[in-house]
């Protein structure tokens, strides 16, 4: 399974989503339909209309109707260089694209990537096979698989875009066994059983998700041991030896991994690491500066990676960007939020976070640095899902794209959002995405 999964083909990070460019929109080879997007095409100029609609309505004609309309289109303007002033902008939680670029406040459209994207760098430079256009097939898809999903509302659990990209994930990769930490009500067992209908699954969970059923719809599943309850032992000091030894598994590579636990990921990469285990998803990946645990993108959030090394000083660029943006996106952090006392930067403001926020460590920038030393050491591949869909099509708020890779489906393509089904699901699902990232690992090369 898992050797035709990657190659070394592609050596430049965001590589998968490089082919994802305007000119070159993902498609779908079974859905002819989904190849012509015409919603992409450039927009008239907002004067060109304003000249058609007057000389349809002969108004040339009469100089009186053109002078007042003049005045009443510099009135107009004036109110738009007012609503330009910060404190006049108030924005709609849905509309925060249309109306930003609507009033032209600068730097606070998608912008996809412009603070930066950390990336972690592998070894050898490889990359997973995938394409975009996988991508956008696995999106037809799953569509209509999540719409049947028990739990509607998963507050606190995955939303959409994390739920396709564990799908699809495992679903590529079909490995043998499954192993998850942190499974709340089963809504990411269930989405593992859609990718994998008969392989088993192992669930470690210290409530059992059979306990939410008292309260509302939770999944248990018929093929899954649940260390939970009374049973629960932290991924940490699991024997995995001896219990896939149990099972009559002994390849390693052939599982899959998937923490949704909110530990810190250093942690549960050596821990992983340690027991053998090649296969990782992490489902919260924060962004430097947020999530209550130490991630794989904070770890690689380094002076060398394009939009990291970030500057403390309240003048610079990227604190004026920052705290424009800080008032569209939810989850944009500004100067004041990223950096902690002595202009400490990483993790979060200095911290190595652990254990939902509850065993933090203030570590250096030097121990910051080694941290990712030790990461690409082991790291074979590294990929960051992108979000399905751009804001202007899920009317998200909360991340901010100046830190995401392009999405899968980007701004303007409203045919192929509406054609993949994605335009069925409520607004609330497409909040939760945290940049899931996909690892393989294997012992740092002597
Ligand atoms: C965000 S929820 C998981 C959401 C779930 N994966 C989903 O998609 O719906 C985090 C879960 O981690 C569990 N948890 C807490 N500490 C844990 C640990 N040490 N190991 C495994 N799970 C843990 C919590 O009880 C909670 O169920």
């Amino acid at each position: 399974m898992l050797d035709r999964a990657f190659s070394a083909r592609r050596t430049q990070p965001h590589s998968v989503f490089d082919v994802s460019t305007s000119s070159d929109v993902p498609s779908i080879p079974e859905s002819p339909a989904l190849l012509a997007d015409e919603s992409k095409t450039k927009k008239p100029h907002l004067y060109v209309l304003a000249t058609n609609y007057i000389s349809r309505l002969g108004l040339a004609k009469s100089p009186c109707l053109c002078l007042s309309l003049c005045l009443l289109f510099s009135v107009f303007l004036l109110f738009s260089l007012m609503l330009n002033s910060r404190s006049f902008v108030c924005l709609s939680p849905y509309e925060p694209v249309s109306r930003a670029s609507f009033f032209g406040l600068d730097g606070l459209d998608s912008d996809f990537g412009s603070l930066g994207v950390p990336w972690c760098r592998s070894k050898q430079g490889k990359t997973v096979e995938w394409t975009s256009k996988d991508l956008v097939k696995g999106l037809e898809d799953f569509v209509p698989i999540y719409e049947t999903r028990p739990i509607k509302n998963n507050m606190y659990g995955m939303g959409f875009d994390h739920s396709f990209g564990l799908w699809f994930i495992a679903r590529w990769l079909q490995p043998d066994l499954m192993i998850e930490s942190g499974a709340f009500k089963g809504h990411s067992t269930w989405v593992l059983r859609q990718a994998m209908p008969d392989t088993p699954i192992i669930s470690v969970t210290p409530r059992h998700p059979e306990k939410y059923l008292q309260k509302g719809p939770a999944y248990v599943d018929g093929n899954c041991t649940y260390f939970a309850g009374k049973d629960f032992v932290d991924f940490g000091h699991v024997d995995w030896e001896k219990v896939l030894k149990k099972r009559g598994i002994s390849d390693f590579s052939r599982i899959l991994v998937f923490f949704d636990d909110h530990q810190n990921e250093l942690k549960r990469l050596k821990q992983a690491l340690k027991a053998g285990f090649n296969h990782l998803v992490f489902e919260d990946n924060y962004d430097t500066g947020t999530g209550d645990h130490y991630s794989l993108r904070q770890i690689c959030d380094q002076f060398y990676i394009r939009g990291g090394g970030h500057s403390c000083f309240k003048d610079s660029d990227e604190a004026r960007i920052r705290s424009k943006r800080k008032k569209f996106w939810e989850k944009a952090v500004d100067t004041d939020e990223l950096c902690g006392a002595h202009e400490a930067w990483w993790g979060v403001r200095g911290e190595m976070r652990d254990n939902f926020n509850h065993n933090n460590t203030q570590i250096s920038y030097d121990e910051h640095f080694q941290n990712s030393r030790f990461v690409e050491s082991i790291l074979d591949v590294y990929w960051e899902l992108p979000p399905a869909a751009g804001p202007s099509l899920t009317h998200q708020t909360r991340y901010d794209p100046a830190r995401a890779p392009t999405p899968i489906v980007e701004d303007g393509q409203y045919r192929m959002f509406q054609q993949l089904g994605l335009d069925r699901l409520e607004r609330s699902v497409f909040n939760g995405y945290t940049q899931m990232a996909y690892l393989q690992i294997s012992k740092p090369e002597s």
